[in-house]
């Protein structure tokens, strides 16, 4: 027992609650977005532009880096150096993926008004509705992935030598 164990249920209450604002918002702006339709008038689509943008600088943004921050301390608080937490791992990139997707279609949306198609939120829903799954299932699961079926050459040193010289201090 360290010291630092003590603060591991409070840290990931956090970690939990920022998770939940992120997912959120990357369900909700994708459908907001698809509102910016060529139909609406002028004061709406302001209106609406504004809020998902708002939305992704000072909520969507905070919590994604929070929840990564508050992850990686739980890492080594944790030590959970472990298959099923590197595959959670490429789950949460591709999150960060369709965090990125979100931003990227906003900033097109507000330059070329008028001329875009509205992205529709099928796609990205669905993509981000089978990752959650995979990241939730795999951190509440723990399944035991250290067996892991890779070529015997990628699991033990060959004790080759660098092509390159490597310097010898
Ligand atoms: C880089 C990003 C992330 C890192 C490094 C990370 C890391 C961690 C770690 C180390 C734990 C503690 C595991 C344990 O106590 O055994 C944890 C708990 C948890 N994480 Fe993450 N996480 C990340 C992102 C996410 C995301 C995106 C989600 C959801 C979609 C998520 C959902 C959870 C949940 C629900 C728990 C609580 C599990 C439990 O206590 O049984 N995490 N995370």
């Amino acid at each position: 027992m360290t010291a630092f164990d003590a603060i591991i249920p409070h840290l990931k209450a956090l970690h939990v609650g920022f998770m939940a604002v992120w997912i959120a918002g990357l369900a909700a702006l994708p459908a907001m977005l698809a509102r910016h339709d060529r139909a609406i008038g002028q004061g709406d689509f302001a209106r609406i532009r504004r809020a998902t943008h708002y939305g992704y600088i000072w909520f969507l943004t905070p919590a994604a880096v929070l929840t990564v921050a508050t992850g990686t301390t739980l890492i080594f608080l944790r030590d959970v150096f472990t298959g099923w937490m590197f595959v959670k791992l490429v789950g949460v990139a591709g999150l960060v993926t369709v965090h990125a997707w979100v931003g990227h279609t906003i900033v097109a949306v507000a330059e070329t008004e008028g001329r875009h198609e509205p992205p529709g939120p099928f796609l990205p829903t669905v993509i981000l509705c089978v990752l959650a799954i995979a990241v939730l299932t795999l951190v509440l699961a723990k399944p035991e992935l250290d067996e892991l079926p890779v070529p015997a050459w990628l699991a033990q040193p060959l004790g080759r030598d660098l092509p390159f010289d490597v310097p010898n201090p």
